[in-house]
């Protein structure tokens, strides 16, 4: 599929008004994206679980304008008060898919939208927010072409989401979702995420993941910068091809259900990340201590009692904490014994593998 595909074919015939609402969920990549090209192409394949509790609910309300607006007319409501400085993000965010969804301009849009986790959780709020509007707005288009298939409008949304942010096009659907090119991946594209096609060992049907929060203020540098900064990257060439093989070897894994590879690569992966981090010009890091202390508190417990129970970080000093449903039990208790001490004022969040985002009732 190229771009134009996302193009409508033909002059639709929209409402004068109306509203749609969806919830979208946030995702934790095991195969980490990072460095992109232009127009959101990312610069290697990645690979997620849809998380659950953490969510953005977005209702869009649109009401044609009596002539096309020269900018982009919209309100933006976060959690229940007008928010400006969100406003050029999305504005950014129009202007990127204006092309996909040629009515934009024809409308004022009223967007309310609320995450399900604190504001300043340091948990990234772009994934599922991105989804959630990218959902929103193409259930305007799909409201008039009734010959779009659910497989279609997924798809869309997930190329729609990308522009808004590149992780929030794997927000979409679960439960396990791969966006970016791979030879080894039949169907698998730049342009959106894909329900990852082979089969995967129960095990990783009910996974876990509780969110330790660090460090909840601002991040010093954006993931937009950072992904900047694996331009002429001196590492950039062979982290791309590694996360290329680490979807190769993950194929194996899923199928055999080898939680001690995947223990091994999804850390790999998170500390790769933030090597890239630490050796990009300039350099910056996002862990805290405390970040540390968790990781080898997990090793410790891992090594001493066997369980299977392994980390992952986004980009930030939070850390996502992984396992599967058999050992649930000694996870919280061992979470709740050694690491809530690490967190700010004691704070974590009980996620878990989700299925995707859901249309609300409005
Ligand atoms: C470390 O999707 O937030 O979470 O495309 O610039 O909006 P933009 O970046 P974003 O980057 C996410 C980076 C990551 C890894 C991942 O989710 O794959």
């Amino acid at each position: 599929m190229t771009t134009n595909d996302f193009i409508p074919k033909k002059k639709l015939d929209l409402p004068e008004k109306g509203s749609f609402k969806w919830k979208a969920p946030s995702n934790i990549a095991l195969v980490k994206y990072w460095g992109k090209l232009e127009h959101q192409i990312p610069a290697n394949p990645s690979i997620s679980f849809t998380l659950d509790a953490c969510a953005t609910t977005t209702k869009v309300t649109f009401e044609k304008l009596t002539k096309p607006s020269e900018g982009f007319s919209f309100d933006l409501i976060f959690e229940g008060s007008k928010k400006e400085s969100f406003k050029p993000k999305i504005n950014t965010f129009f202007e990127r898919v204006q092309e996909y969804l040629p009515f934009l301009r024809a409308y004022h849009f009223t967007i309310e939208t609320s995450n399900s986790f604190p504001h300043s959780s340091g948990i990234a709020s772009s994934a599922s927010g991105m989804a959630a509007l990218s959902l929103c707005l193409l259930s305007i288009e799909r409201s008039a072409n009734r010959e779009m298939s659910d497989a279609q409008f997924d798809k869309k949304a997930s190329f729609l989401a990308r522009l808004g942010s590149g992780s929030a096009c794997r927000s979409i659907k679960g439960d396990l979702i791969q966006w970016g090119n791979h030879q080894g991946i039949p169907e698998s594209s730049d342009l959106f995420g894909i329900n990852y096609p082979f089969e995967v060992h129960p095990i990783f049907k009910n996974y876990h993941d509780t969110i330790l929060l660090v460090h909840k203020g601002e991040k010093v540098v954006s993931s937009t910068v950072g992904h900047g900064l694996m331009q002429g990257h001196p590492f950039a060439k062979n982290r791309f091809q590694q996360a290329h093989d680490n979807l190769q070897k993950l194929k194996d894994v899923f199928s055999k259900g080898d939680l001690d590879q995947f223990m091994a690569l999804v850390e790999s992966e998170a500390l790769t990340l933030h090597a890239m981090m630490m050796s990009s010009s300039p350099y910056f890091i996002l862990m805290h201590p405390n970040t540390l202390r968790i990781i080898n508190k997990i090793w410790e417990f891992r090594k001493t009692t066997q369980t299977p129970i392994c980390f992952t970080l986004d980009a930030g000093a939070n850390v996502h904490v992984l396992y599967p449903e058999t050992v649930k039990e000694k996870a919280i208790q061992f979470i709740q014994d050694q690491l809530v001490v690490y967190c700010e004022n004691g704070h974590y969040i009980c996620d878990r593998i989700g299925n995707g985002a859901k249309e609300l009732k409005v």
